[in-house]
């Protein structure tokens, strides 16, 4: 039967607070997608054992995560937004991925090689099959969309190849998925070093501004955000730091680059800096409002949790049922 509106899934690990790169590059663009699609939103706490985790703090982030989607405009009355531990599906349909995934394949992938030199105390399995559970996680779904940062797509193609390979090995049974990389902001770079990722776990934190720091916080980053040479407000490739600052501006303010680049002629980097630090805040105080009432109703909180759940278990449990029954596992009786 042809699906009256296109599937939309994706997640983000709860690993410590997200930043604004998480934002900028995924979470703000799944919002309007709500009106078209229908969309699935996960909170994928599975993931994030790949690294060791606190056990209060892993639950902690996981529901402020969930406050943080609400908190920037996911409703759960159009969207599906539930936690990954809480529908068994995905790990059972990873088991059945990983027996056509081949090692060769994961050990290519670029994260692993990234975590496995951060991480060499805690080389675990789970860290090499990441990319395999993240595989069913979309194809669970038959998802047509996945809104993505860049430093996903290696393992949204992997996701691809799965899906195929499966089809081609039994019969049609997954969508294969295309990515959604927003043209601007898809590699959100750090504050400290424009040639690497923002990330949450950057040892330094004026490297990352979290979606929950306080207004005093984000100026202070801003202002201690390294530049380039010269002192021009200008995007381009020998200018890493200030077109970072740059697309933040722009997706903050709605301004466009080339006007942006226009408003700050001749303005100097302290000043530019300054409007870049006020545009965030204004973009995220509202969002940390809404953050800070909605993790006082845990009842709420844990309402959405519950019904989401209980919407994607109903869809998931049904594809591994197919799934297990093409490759030829007894039906329950
Ligand atoms: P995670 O939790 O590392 O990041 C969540 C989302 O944020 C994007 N992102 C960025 N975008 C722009 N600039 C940045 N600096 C930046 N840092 C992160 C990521 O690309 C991602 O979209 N494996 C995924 C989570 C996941 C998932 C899935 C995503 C698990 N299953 C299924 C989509 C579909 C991850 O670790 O994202």
């Amino acid at each position: 039967m042809e699906k009256v509106k296109k599937t939309v899934f994706s997640g983000i690990q709860p690993t410590g607070t997200v930043t604004l790169g998480n934002y900028l590059g995924a979470l703000r663009n799944w919002i309007p997608l709500q009106d078209e699609y229908d969309c699935i939103y996960c909170i994928v706490d599975l993931h994030s054992i790949t690294v060791r985790q606190e056990p209060a703090q892993l639950r902690h982030n996981a529901m402020s995560l969930l406050a943080l989607y609400l908190a920037s405009g996911i409703s759960p009355e159009k969207s599906t937004v539930f936690v990954q531990s809480h529908v068994p599906a995905h790990a059972e349909l990873a088991w059945a991925l990983d027996t056509i995934c081949y090692i060769g394949e994961l050990n290519r992938m670029t994260q692993f090689k990234d975590k496995s030199a951060k991480h060499s105390d805690n080389l675990n399995m789970g860290l090499m099959n990441y990319p395999v559970l993240m595989a069913s996680d979309i194809l669970l779904y038959s998802t047509d969309l996945v809104p993505i940062g860049k430093d996903q797509t290696q393992h949204l193609e992997l996701a691809r190849n799965l899906a195929e390979r499966f089809n081609n090995r039994y019969s049609p049974t997954f969508v294969v998925p295309e990515g959604f990389i927003p043209k601007l902001g898809a590699k959100i770079m750090s504050l400290q070093n424009p040639l690497a990722k923002m990330s949450k776990s950057d040892e330094n934190p004026n490297g990352f501004i979290s979606m929950l720091d306080d207004s005093d916080t984000i100026r202070r980053k801003m202002r201690r955000a390294v530049t380039d040479s010269d002192t021009e407000v200008r995007f381009s490739e020998d200018k890493p730091a200030i077109s970072n600052l740059l697309t933040i501006y722009s997706l903050c303010s709605g301004v466009s680059v080339a006007d942006a680049e226009k408003q700050f002629e001749g303005a100097g980097y302290g000043v530019f800096k300054d409007a870049v630090a006020d545009a965030v805040i204004a973009t995220l105080e509202p969002i940390q409002q809404r953050h800070k009432q909605l993790m006082a109703d845990k009842d709420y909180l844990n309402e959405v949790l519950k019904q989401g759940a209980e919407r994607a278990n109903r869809i998931a449990s049904k594809m591994v049922a197919k799934v297990y029954r093409k490759i030829g596992f007894l039906p329950k009786v």
